[in-house]
């Protein structure tokens, strides 16, 4: 099959850029990015395109270049839908907040409306694409939804998880370690599997694209994630080890990355990990195993998650203690707000966690990140239903400027890793702080010698 159209139904963080990058390197497809969310789209087409509604490198870059050409964004979801060859399912797939599973399992509605909307409008024969992450065996739903409520029409549905991290989305696309797609195995799911194949063939070397079953893919997305994470809680376990022994948590991490077997990537030691993807898909990973009895495999991931909760808890409390036990009225000042850097998202950033604990603790918190909205942090803390609206307000100031956050603070916290925190005048900054003046790198990216040097009292995190 000559794919010509593609739609991709879900214009965030994984569709935009995933569309954006396809258009870029196939200028003879035609593809359409659609959503519900109006204001999305509108972003999304705005005239400048430094005001995409997602910030990551080299993004709005490629848009300007092929936005308009091959590349579109639409609040018409039918008409996309009915035009394109394949059809990918970018929707969001949080944790369910209700009834069964509350808690635990991945909420796929969006995705069963997704399909039936792609069963309603559908007058020709479609490769539907899982391009969200779901839990294993989902294809086996959007297949009966499709066969039952269609048209007719034959569906073929491909499994395409995204292994792209956000802050190095368009260098991940262009350059990924691998792309996965699982299909059957009929001839109709060869043909299928060959067509996408062909679709990523226009920038990816062959070797780099992998086959396998459906379930095999499924799985394999929520399988990465949970050893990516559990890479992120060992470290941060062995990070208090280090503190209470003398033990200097970089280097615990260097020496055993040099071991090949090991790897020295994603050992760096932190005030836990955040992001929409790692708890949501490892608790749905817990889910699906105690589902099917395995409750030694459930509860082997679910440590993953329980440790991460800890270390965020052990930074706000480590705070408190060292600040004579008490922040109360005192001001901490909190550098970054982003679950990581180069990137504007906050979703289960360690930085909401933090924060709560210490207003709890009657802190005035202030905040400066170069790419998070005032509007987004109480947003975040609302979120967490923990207090009144006007109490998140009251307690916490943002600022534009970095060096009038810190002034008058009693301690700083860095909470995302972003550049230019290491190139602050950090004397300057001192001079403007309350006294001892504390700094809680919860990043480990400051130079601790240069801090204390000045004067600081610096507290990183495994050592
Ligand atoms: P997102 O919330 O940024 O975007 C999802 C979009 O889908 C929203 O704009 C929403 O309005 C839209 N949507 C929902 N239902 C719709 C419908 N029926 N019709 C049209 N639009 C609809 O989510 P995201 O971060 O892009 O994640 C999408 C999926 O990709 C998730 O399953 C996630 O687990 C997975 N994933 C995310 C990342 C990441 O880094 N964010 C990486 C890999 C995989
Ligand atoms: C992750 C996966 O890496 C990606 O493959 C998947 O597609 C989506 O989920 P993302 O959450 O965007 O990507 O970013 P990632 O770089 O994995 O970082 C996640 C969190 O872990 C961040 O809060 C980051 O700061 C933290 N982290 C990462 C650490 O604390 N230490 C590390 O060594 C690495």
């Amino acid at each position: 099959m000559k794919i010509t159209k593609i739609c991709c139904i879900g214009a965030g963080y994984v569709g935009g850029p995933t569309m954006a990058v396809i258009a870029q390197k196939c200028p003879h497809i035609q593809v359409t990015v659609v959503d519900l969310n109006e204001q999305r789209i509108k972003d999304w087409n705005d005239p400048n395109t430094d005001n995409i509604p997602i910030y990551e490198p080299g993004l709005s870059e490629i848009v300007a270049e092929a936005r308009g050409r091959n590349l579109f964004f639409s609040t018409n979801v039918e008409e996309a839908i009915d035009e394109a060859q394949i059809i990918f399912i970018s929707v969001n797939t949080p944790t369910k907040t209700y009834g069964k599973g509350k808690g635990m399992a991945a909420d796929l509605k969006f995705i069963e409306l997704c399909a039936r909307q792609i069963a309603k409008v559908s007058k020709n024969n479609k490769i539907v694409v899982e391009k969200s992450t779901l839990p294993v065996r989902t294809a086996e739903a959007i297949k009966s939804i499709l066969d039952n409520t269609g048209n007719g029409v034959q569906f073929q549905i491909l499994s395409n998880p995204e292994f792209l991290a956000e802050g190095t989305a368009v260098t991940d696309l262009l350059n990924p370690d691998r792309i996965l797609i699982g299909g059957d195995s009929t001839p109709e799911g060869e043909s299928a599997i060959n067509a996408l194949v062909d679709v990523y063939a226009n920038w990816v070397s062959k070797d780099k694209i992998l086959t396998t079953n459906v379930w095999s893919s499924e799985l394999s997305k929520l399988t990465a994630n949970a050893f990516l994470a559990q890479r992120i809680s060992s470290i941060n376990a062995m990070s208090e080890l280090c503190e209470k022994t003398g033990a200097d948590v970089s280097e615990v991490a260097r020496a055993i990355g040099m071991d090949s077997r090991i790897g020295s990537k994603f050992l760096k030691a932190s005030v836990g990990f955040g992001g929409s993807c790692f708890q949501k898909d490892i608790l749905n990973l817990v889910y699906i195993a105690k589902s099917y009895g395995l409750n030694e495999v459930a509860d082997y991931w679910e440590q993953v998650i329980i440790m991460n909760d800890y270390q965020k808890r052990r930074f706000s409390n480590k705070i408190v203690q060292t600040l004579y036990n008490t922040v109360a009225d005192k001001k901490i000042t909190f550098l970054g707000w982003a679950f990581k850097k180069d990137t504007n998202d906050t979703r289960e950033s360690a930085a909401i966690y933090v924060a709560d604990d210490l207003i709890n603790e009657q802190a005035k918190i202030s905040v400066y990140d170069p790419k998070v909205s005032r509007n987004k942090i109480l947003s975040d803390l609302d979120y967490l239903e923990a207090r009144k609206s006007s109490a998140n307000a009251d307690a916490v100031l943002t600022f534009e400027d970095s060096y009038e956050a810190c002034k008058g603070a009693h301690a700083i916290a860095i909470l995302t890793e972003w550049d230019e925190f290491t190139q602050y005048d950090w004397q300057k900054i001192y001079d403007s702080m309350q006294k001892p003046a504390f700094v809680f790198d919860g990043r480990n990216i400051l130079n601790a010698k240069d801090l204390k040097s000045i004067g600081f009292i610096y507290n990183g995190i495994g050592s």
